[in-house]
């Protein structure tokens, strides 16, 4: 198979990339081919795109029976209104642009891999979400909306369409766990906030392996929480996290110190939804990672 990855030398492309090059052709999009030399493997092939405009890239998209599109600027930083319009734009602007490129072409994927994530969801300690559920409100909610709107278009052209709705992923080298780490390792981690929200989780490893899943089963499309069957509140996150780590965890973050550092940004980390995978579980998809304990121990002692 010819997989194309769009944003592929991130955190999440660059575990699908390891995973899948020795059985399958893996091509990135990428604004900056250098990079993705370097961060790659070798025999991930990167092809240059601006993410605004369409050019030789397109013929690139055109040989795909596969296409993950992960582009997105990070969401971990102050949500200040030109960040929000990056955001917004290097997701929801960018798959518009990919869309329009498959239009203008007569060889399609078979299947199109839309990241999206659980931040469509309300955020809420009282309730469970699932596929079914309503977005929520907020930016993060209706950011969720319009970019899974702007890849449906692919569906009218035949292509199968996936999303995969991404909770927090644990992996080593990036992502969330990398910034948590630092306050443990100094002996000041805990719980962020009342320590009561929830933190729907889920393995490097899963989010690869569900995505090949999806791929392998031409019966599946829609949306699919790729979340752990099992998330935790932030407190027995912080509790797991100090016993895999030999760290004490009770160094609460307060709330209003987070709000003054992050604005905001701070309130998704303060809320936090509990989000299930019934859509995988249902399909039979089996996870790696289960439960928390061991996902942190095989990233952490690794
Ligand atoms: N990691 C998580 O816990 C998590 C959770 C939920 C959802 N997600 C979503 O999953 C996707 C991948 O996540 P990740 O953690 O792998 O992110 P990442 O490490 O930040 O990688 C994202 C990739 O997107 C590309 N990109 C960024 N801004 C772009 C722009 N303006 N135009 C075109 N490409 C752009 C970059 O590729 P180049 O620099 O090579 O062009 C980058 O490698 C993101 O959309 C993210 O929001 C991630």
């Amino acid at each position: 198979m010819r997989i194309v990855l769009v944003g592929g030398t991130g955190f999440i492309g660059s575990a699908m990339a390891r995973a899948w090059v020795q059985s399958h052709t893996v091509l990135t999009l990428t604004r900056n081919p250098e990079e993705a030399r370097r961060k790659l493997l070798e025999t991930v092939q990167p092809v240059y795109w601006d993410g605004r405009t369409l050019g030789d890239w397109v013929q690139t998209l055109g040989t795909a029976d596969v296409v993950v599109n992960l582009t997105g600027e990070s969401i971990a930083q102050r949500w200040t209104p030109e960040v929000k319009r990056r955001l917004v734009s290097s997701r929801v602007e960018t798959t518009r642009l990919l869309v329009e490129a498959l239009q203008g072409l007569s060889a399609r994927p078979a299947v199109w891999l839309q990241a999206s994530a659980i931040g469509i969801y309300d955020q809420n300690p009282d309730t469970v979400a699932d596929e079914s559920s309503p977005p929520g409100r907020g930016f993060l909610a209706e950011l969720g909306v319009a970019w899974e709107a702007a890849a449906r278009p692919v569906e009218a052209l035949g292509v199968r369409l996936c999303y995969m709705r991404i909770g927090v992923v644990l992996g080593a080298g990036g992502g969330a766990l990398e910034r948590m780490l630092l306050p443990f390792k100094l002996g000041v981690g805990g719980p962020i906030g009342s320590g009561k929200q929830w933190l729907s989780w889920v393995h490097i490893d899963d989010v690869v392996g569900a995505a090949q899943f999806l791929i392998e089963r031409n019966d599946l499309s829609g949306a699919f929480n790729f979340t752990a069957p099992n998330p935790v509140t932030m407190a027995e996150f912080a509790r797991t996290l100090g016993r895999v780590l030999l760290r004490p965890s009770f160094v609460r973050a307060p709330a209003f110190a987070l709000r003054l550092m992050l604005g905001e940004m701070a309130d998704s980390l303060l809320q936090g939804s509990r989000v299930l995978p019934k859509r995988l579980l249902e399909a039979g998809y089996a996870f790696r990672y289960p439960e928390l304990e061991p996902a942190l121990r095989a990233v952490l002692e690794a």
